[in-house]
């Protein structure tokens, strides 16, 4: 006849022991991404603003991208109006988020990687000479 109790407490311990290393990295899972900002087109802005209000970059600037794609190929508007601060900035991947954000590597990579996306825009769109010399 088998022991279920020994049975049980084996079973137990060897989850324990299994599982253990899981459970122990838990608290330590890799951090989030922190983007930098210290770019010389940042640094030399008096008000460190984006073209929208961070919040609203952070969580809808892919959106926000095609957009401005939209306007800019189909409407044939090349300006935008920004609702933060009514500046006007030139609607361009390029020259305009990429000239603030030159860092690509360490901004909007840092971030894509983590979250395991791939904008294939780069097929088309020139990156920042920066971000390709580092690489
Ligand atoms: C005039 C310079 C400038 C331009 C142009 C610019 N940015 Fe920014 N961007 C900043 C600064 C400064 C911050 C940090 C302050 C903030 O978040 O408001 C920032 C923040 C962001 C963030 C949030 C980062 C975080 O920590 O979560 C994203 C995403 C972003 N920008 C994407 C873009 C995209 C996409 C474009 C083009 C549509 C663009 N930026 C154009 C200067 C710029
Ligand atoms: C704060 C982190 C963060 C930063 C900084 C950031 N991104 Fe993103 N980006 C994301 C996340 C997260 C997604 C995926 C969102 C989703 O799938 O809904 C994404 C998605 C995108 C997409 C859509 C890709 C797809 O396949 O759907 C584009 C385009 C994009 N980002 C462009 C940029 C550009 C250009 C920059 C730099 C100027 C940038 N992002 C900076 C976090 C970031
Ligand atoms: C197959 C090639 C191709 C790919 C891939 C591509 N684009 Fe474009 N994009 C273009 C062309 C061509 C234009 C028109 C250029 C013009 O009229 O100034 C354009 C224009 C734009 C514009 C407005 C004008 C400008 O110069 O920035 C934005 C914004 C833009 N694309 C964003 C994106 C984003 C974001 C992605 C990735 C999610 C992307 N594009 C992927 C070809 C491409």
């Amino acid at each position: 006849m088998y022991d279920l109790n020994k049975i049980l407490v084996g079973l137990a311990i060897f989850l324990l022991f299994f599982t253990f290393p899981i459970l122990y990295g838990m608290g330590s899972a890799v951090p989030a991404p922190k983007p930098k900002l210290d770019t010389p087109e940042i640094q030399k802005l008096t008000d460190k603003k984006c073209v929208e209000d961070t919040h609203f970059m952070r969580t809808s600037h892919m959106q926000f991208l095609n957009y401005w794609r939209d306007k800019a190929v189909r409407e044939d508007q090349r300006t935008y109006d920004s609702k933060l601060n009514g500046k006007k900035y030139d609607i361009s991947l390029q020259n305009t988020c990429m000239k603030c954000h030159s860092n690509k590597k360490d901004f909007c990579d840092s971030c894509h990687t983590y979250a395991s996306v791939k904008p294939y825009c780069w097929d088309c769109h020139i990156e920042p000479k920066a971000a390709k010399e580092s690489m």
